[in-house]
């Protein structure tokens, strides 16, 4: 097991990551990574973050429910959520290649609709949906403020929105958002929004907080840092956040 760690750390060094590792903005980024996204189960950003969401998923009440898929990507919380009997559930992504892959994986349920669109302008009405998830996509988008606005325009009076983004704390220690495809190391672009950022987006949108997690970095994922030969930076780097997850209300008018 160590053998083999050392051998893909020593591939990938040669092939891209340190000192050439490639940063490229969203869109190049999940086009590129849209065919193996799904496969990325070594990804303990995704890992540690869905220890929360899906047991907070898991928790409500939608059957009926108009739910917004913000930043979906591929749709890695969309079989979840169409269990839960939705009246619609709407999907929208910037990627073309991210949002092909939900398609051929859930195409044929009637309660679903994938948009093309981009969290600058939602082509959706005010107040349609009762509850929205974004999960890791919000940071990779300018203008926090103006985003939260807009997702609060679309969601009903009451309704809540679950949000995470990768914490501000890996953004400090400068940690990358990174993915390999072809053995080829890659970085995704994001931007550092710091937890004030978030609050004062949320404030000004007429958001009130309700719940707040951080999942951290820990035992149960120590094993993806020795697949991938990383086991000092799991020595530095446990018990830190990785993800910063907040449930939002929009107050009832
Ligand atoms: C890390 S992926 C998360 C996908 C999915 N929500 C999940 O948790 O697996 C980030 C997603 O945000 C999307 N994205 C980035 N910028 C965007 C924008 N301006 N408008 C809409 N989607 C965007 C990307 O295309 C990508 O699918």
């Amino acid at each position: 097991m160590r053998q083999r760690a050392t051998i893909v750390s020593r591939l990938r060094r040669l092939l891209g990551n340190g000192p050439n590792l490639q940063f490229l903005d969203p869109k190049e980024a999940y086009d590129l990574w849209a065919e193996t996204y799904d496969a990325a189960d070594g990804n303990v950003l995704l890992h540690t973050e869905e220890r929360i969401i899906r047991p907070l998923l898991d928790s409500l009440h939608l059957a009926d429910a108009e739910i917004l898929d913000a930043g979906c990507g591929t749709g890695r919380y969309m079989l979840q959520l169409l269990e839960k009997c939705p009246r619609r559930l709407v999907g929208f992504d910037s990627s073309l290649r991210m949002l092909d892959i939900a398609q051929g994986k859930f195409a044929s349920n009637s309660s679903l609709s994938l948009v093309n669109a981009s969290f600058a302008k939602l082509p959706f009405p005010s107040g349609r949906f009762d509850l929205i998830l974004s999960t890791l996509a919000v940071d990779h988008v300018p203008g926090l403020a103006g985003i939260m606005r807009e997702l609060t325009r679309v969601l009903k009076s009451g309704g809540r929105i679950i949000l995470s983004c990768f914490h501000p704390f890996g953004a400090l220690a400068g940690w990358k958002r990174t993915f390999s495809v072809h053995f080829r190391t890659y970085a995704v672009r994001y931007i550092p929004y710091s937890v004030a950022d978030y609050l004062n987006a949320f404030s000004s949108a007429g958001l009130t907080v309700v719940r707040v997690e951080e999942p951290v970095i820990d035992e149960r994922v120590k094993h993806l840092y020795t697949a991938m030969g990383k086991e000092d930076f799991y020595e530095r780097s446990k018990g830190h956040p990785l993800s910063l997850i907040f449930v939002l209300q929009k107050a009832i008018s």
